[in-house]
């Protein structure tokens, strides 16, 4: 078990939960409303109905969430659940299936555990709204807003964070057996692939009215305990290859970040640094232990009882962050004294524009 935090930054982290829980309690948003693309790291229930074995709406899943399990792959909130708070929202964004006529004001989530900007990506697990699909939701909601007669909030206004891109590679490239992108494109070849899709994607985000937009860097994919049980790490604490794939991946998005600013005046585009953000973690040389009992594919066993202090884990499965790690993210996206972490600015300057 990865329990044997340091206890210093176990004192910390609990400042930081008990600063959040009383951030909490603002009454009235930053922003008209919020929107989130992406994967398993924000997913909140989009894959619970599908035909895919990429779900976890099962316990021990959701054991620190107010609802319980809902299809989150965490023991409590995502990174994107904690921002919406940070951002004002007294109730969590519902997920695509889920949002009714009055909720779709407030912003909708669309996130797909397994999703990627390929529309291939995750594929042999079964159906899952890939990132053009995610968008495609997005066009139907905003044409359903616009025929709204009173109370339309205003698109440009509203913040929309996208966090995509690992299961490029972790369910894509880097599964040899399943998929042939690595025989056809080195990693940097198929970094620039991904990110010129990406790059059509924003902008459609964009043309659907989109002004400020996040967009997720990839964590160090080759330090969870999935990637280091497959591949080995050769006495380094993490998968290097596996790293570096997703290092050339975000200097080039944080390129694209750049130029889409220069491109779109009216725009605002922020990159948010997730393997700068978690690299404390790393440092610290714990375990990449999960805090859950997995099975064969990385997820928790159902009904399973998992490690009792979770704030002492990185990973509640074999692929995902322990709530803990998502505040730290989430606080760190947030509000952020350095553009390492948040280029040009964090999350919080972002909504204030
Ligand atoms: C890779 O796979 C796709 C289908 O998954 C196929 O259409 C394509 O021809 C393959 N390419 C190579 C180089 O094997
Ligand atoms: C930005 O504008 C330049 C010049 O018009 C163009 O070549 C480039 O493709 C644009 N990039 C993006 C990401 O829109």
């Amino acid at each position: 078990m990865a329990c044997d935090l340091d206890p210093l930054l176990s004192l910390c982290i609990f400042i930081v939960v008990f600063h959040l829980r009383t951030l909490l309690v603002t009454s009235k948003p930053q922003v008209p409303c919020y929107f989130i693309f992406g994967d398993s790291w924000v997913d909140n229930g989009n894959n619970n109905k599908l035909d895919t074995r990429c779900k976890v709406n099962y316990s021990p899943y959701g054991i620190d969430f107010p609802e319980g399990h809902t299809g989150r792959f965490s023991n409590g909130r995502s990174s994107a659940d904690i921002i919406g708070q940070l951002l004002g929202f007294n109730k969590f964004i519902p997920s695509y299936p889920s949002a009714s006529k009055k909720d779709i004001k407030r912003g909708v989530n669309y996130g797909s555990g397994c999703a990627g900007i390929r529309k291939e990506t995750g594929r042999h697990l079964g159906v899952l709204i890939y990132m053009d699909r995610q968008l495609r939701r997005h066009k139907i909601i905003v044409s359903r807003l616009s025929r709204l007669k009173k109370n339309r909030p205003n698109l440009k206004k509203c913040v929309y964070i996208v966090n995509i891109g690992s299961n490029d590679y972790i369910n894509n490239f880097f599964l040899h057996d399943k998929y042939n992108t690595s025989d056809r494109y080195t990693k940097a070849q198929f970094a620039e692939v991904l990110i010129q899709q990406y790059s059509k994607q924003l902008r459609t985000l964009y043309s659907l009215g989109g002004r400020k937009i996040v967009v997720f860097g990839l964590a160090d994919m080759g330090c969870t305990p999935v990637q280091i049980h497959k591949f080995g790490t050769n006495g380094k604490p993490c998968v290097e290859s596996i790293n570096e794939a997703g290092r050339l991946f975000n200097d080039r998005l944080m390129s694209l970040v750049v130029e889409l600013n220069k491109n779109k005046s009216d725009a605002r585009f922020v990159f948010i640094n997730l393997a700068s953000i978690l690299s404390p973690l790393g440092d610290m040389h714990l375990p990449s232990t999960p805090c859950c009992r997995v099975k064969e594919n990385w997820q928790c066993v159902p009904e399973s009882v998992p490690c009792p202090v979770r704030e002492w884990s990185i990973f509640f499965d074999g692929y995902h962050p322990t709530e803990i790690c998502n505040i730290m993210i989430a606080k760190r996206s947030y509000t952020s004294s350095s553009q390492v972490d948040a280029y040009p600015y964090d999350i919080k300057h972002l909504a204030q524009l």
